[in-house]
């Protein structure tokens, strides 16, 4: 049968729920899109006239939303009639790592999948194709198609439901996540019903080449999707395990990565050595995929991909570790500014950020804490590091304790040192000459992103210390 797409529901209204249904809403004026959530107060916000308040920072997404919502974009708290009401159901919910129960600390947790199709058991209507959005593990699109069948055969009108399930991963980047959206690599959908997938493809052309979208069965588009991530994390964990040698050798990160980035079988991106890879996907995906290893019994293919993840934590604990030896063995007291509190610049979002181990870590030293980021809110650091914010009157007379400032200048008064922890722009051409006067010598920048101008910091009075390069040079 041929389908006709006029009214799409999402369930799930968060990083990639939001901004995927708004480049949709965007390319596909002809279209209703309804992006539902259980979480009424991030609903009220991407309702909010003011588009500084939405829930998610993107760049571009606000422009988007200003165009499209109202108009063929809504954000609603009402799920069951959006999705009574859809003829092609997105599910965008969160999957993430099982905290209790088995397969507790590995397996995703599929609560809110389970949810979600038992929602759409219940109040879909007629024909509805199911697109798999969140990433889950291999096999799930067959646990979901038991769910909407086996619940929907209590429901009065079982006979009139039918559902066609596909499964399309989405690879956005956050703080890229419109560009992504806008140009992608590819468009993955996996499924078994030709004209369903034919359904989704004919949105995506509105705006993407015919020849990035790969269709292939459901098991290779779930399966996809976990190893795109165990891949690229993998480059980091590469990358981070080389910068340790780099600082040890005397030879420099970013001449490695350029060197060996050159190679086009090896190619340039992916290749920056940093304070470990954070975000709400690599490691969760990464912890999913080894479950499922040892599911098949292929413990050898579990420990693999396990050491990406030893090497994340390593590097997190290695740089905490330099920056205590390199401040006499102690932060007791000390004032330590931190740079960047988000796991990636141009983003807002915390998940697995290194900064909160780096923060939290540098605290139980007695360490005192100032925290600038752009974009991050006071409440969130709050929540994240599981401690309420000080006065910063009490920074100066206690110890382990921390304060949000909104002014680096202000900040980095008489501090010991300067973490540069996230890669924000606005940190290259801060006035380095000033910061290093206005701090207690002897004063340290530790740059974990090898974000500034070694020439420049070289020409202040300050020590300097950078990932995969170190602070001297034993030549
Ligand atoms: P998120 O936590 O930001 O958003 C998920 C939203 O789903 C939440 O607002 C939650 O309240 C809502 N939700 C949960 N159950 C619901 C239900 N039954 N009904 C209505 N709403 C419900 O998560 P996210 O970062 O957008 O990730 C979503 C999925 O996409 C995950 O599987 C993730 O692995 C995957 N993914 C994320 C990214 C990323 O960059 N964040 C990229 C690609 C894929
Ligand atoms: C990742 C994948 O890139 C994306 O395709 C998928 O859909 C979701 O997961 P995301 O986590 O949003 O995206 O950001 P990404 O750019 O991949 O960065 C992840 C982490 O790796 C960040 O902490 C980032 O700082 C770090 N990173 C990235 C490096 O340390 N070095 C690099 O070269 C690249």
């Amino acid at each position: 049968m041929v389908f006709e797409v006029k009214n799409i529901c999402c369930i799930g209204a968060g990083y990639v729920g939001g901004p995927s249904m708004a480049v949709i809403a965007k390319n596909c004026p002809d279209i209703q899109i309804n992006v539902v959530d259980i979480n009424i107060e991030r609903i009220e916000r991407w309702n909010d006239k003011n588009l500084k308040n939405l829930p998610i920072y993107e760049p571009g997404l606000e422009e988007i939303v200003k165009k499209c919502r109202g108009k063929n974009l809504h954000f609603s708290k009402n799920v069951n009639l959006n999705i009574a009401n859809a003829d092609m159901i997105f599910i965008s919910v969160n999957t993430p790592t099982k905290t209790k129960g088995l397969g507790a600390g590995f397996a995703s947790d599929l609560k809110w999948i389970e949810k979600s199709a038992r929602e759409i058991s219940k109040y879909a209507k007629g024909k509805t194709i199911i697109v798999e959005k969140s990433t889950l593990p291999v096999k799930t699109a067959s646990t979901i198609k038991k769910i909407l069948y086996s619940t929907s055969e209590n429901s009065s009108d079982k006979n009139e439901k039918t559902f066609y399930i596909l499964s399309n991963p989405e690879f956005l980047a956050e703080g890229s996540a419109i560009k992504d959206l806008d140009n992608p690599d590819r468009v993955l959908i996996g499924g078994e019903d030709e004209e369903a997938i034919k359904a989704l493809s004919n949105l995506y052309i509105k705006w993407i080449d015919k020849e990035k979208i790969l269709t292939t069965n459901l098991w290779s588009s779930e399966l996809s999707k976990l190893i795109s991530n165990a891949f690229l994390a993998q480059r980091i964990s590469s990358i981070n395990s080389v910068s340790a040698i780099c600082e040890a050798t005397g030879a420099d990160i970013k001449e490695v990565s350029m060197a060996i980035g050159s190679d086009k079988r090896i190619g340039k991106f992916f290749l920056n050595a940093g304070p470990g890879f954070g975000g709400s996907c690599f490691k969760k995906d990464i912890l999913n995929l080894i479950y499922i290893c040892k599911h098949y019994g292929l413990d050898k293919v579990a420990d693999y991909w396990e050491q990406v993840i030893n090497i994340n934590s390593w590097q997190i604990s290695r740089i905490t570790q330099i920056i205590v030896e390199k401040l006499f063995g102690t932060v007791s007291g000390k004032r330590l500014v931190i740079l960047g509190f988000s796991f990636k610049a141009n983003t807002n979002d915390t998940r697995e950020s290194p900064a909160i181990y780096i923060c939290q870590k540098l605290m139980i030293e007695g360490g005192n804490l100032i925290i600038y980021d752009p974009k991050v809110d006071y409440s969130q650091i709050e929540n994240d590091l599981n401690k309420k914010m000080a006065s910063i009157e009490e920074i100066d007379h206690s110890e382990g304790e921390w304060y949000k400032s909104k002014n680096i200048y202000n900040a980095v008064q008489d501090a010991d040192a300067v973490i540069l922890l996230t890669e924000w722009d606005q940190f290259i051409n801060l006035d380095w000459e000033r910061i290093s006067n206005s701090m207690r010598k002897p004063s340290w920048i530790f740059d974990t992103r090898y974000l500034l101008d070694p020439r420049i910091i070289s020409s202040i009075n300050i020590n300097y210390w950078r990932i995969g390069y170190g602070d001297k040079r034993g030549i």
